[in-house]
């Protein structure tokens, strides 16, 4: 399912991490005042974004994930976003926090930001590493973003294509070399 590729890189371990640590004082300055976070993450592209971020995160933290799919295989968005694993913690009346690897279309953030909103959270925010504004199909945008990219196919820190390249420590792009 997968034409041959290479990886050309586009951000950097470190610059990854020097946007962790700065996104993770704006958090935690939004949120110092409250009992306990809850950090949720959707998987799968989100796993290490999370794992950096909350290790950054100077607050209580509680961390649970949403699996949701919308890409499976494709290069494209199916624009139907399938919960496949619901969140094992209660929000109402909670502090939470979106955490997403990148938004496209945008579909998946519209659709978990509709579902967690009503289930009456105390203040919802959201996250993602990365954006592409271009793709926009949604009225949706995260609260931080840590880069806007180009449309480009990109794979890394948690991204990936067709399953493959999500341990890659940077974010690349996909060029096709047939
Ligand atoms: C990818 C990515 C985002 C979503 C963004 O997930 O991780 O969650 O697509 O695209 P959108 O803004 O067009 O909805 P995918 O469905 O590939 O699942 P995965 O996280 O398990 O790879
Ligand atoms: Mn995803
Ligand atoms: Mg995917």
């Amino acid at each position: 399912t997968t034409r041959p590729y290479v990886i050309d890189e586009m951000i950097s371990a470190k610059s990854i991490a020097a946007k962790v640590e700065s996104l993770a004082r704006e958090i935690a300055s939004e949120f110092r005042d409250t009992e306990q976070l809850v950090v949720v993450g959707l998987l799968r592209g989100s796993f290490i974004f999370i794992a950096d971020l909350v290790r950054e995160l100077k607050l209580p933290v509680e961390v649970d994930f949403l699996e949701v799919s919308s890409y499976g295989n494709a290069m494209e968005s199916s624009r139907e976003v399938r919960i496949l694993k619901d969140l094992r913690t209660g929000v109402e009346g909670r502090d939470v926090l979106v955490v997403e690897d990148i938004v496209d279309t945008g579909h998946t953030l519209r659709h978990v930001v509709n579902l967690l909103q009503s289930r009456g959270p105390r203040r919802l925010r959201t996250i993602a590493l990365l954006d592409k504004p271009s793709r926009r199909e949604t009225d949706i945008k995260a609260d931080w973003t840590g880069f806007e990219i180009p449309d480009e196919f990109v794979v890394g820190y948690g991204i990936d294509y067709a399953q493959r390249d999500r341990n890659l420590p940077h974010i690349g792009k996909v060029r096709f070399t047939e």
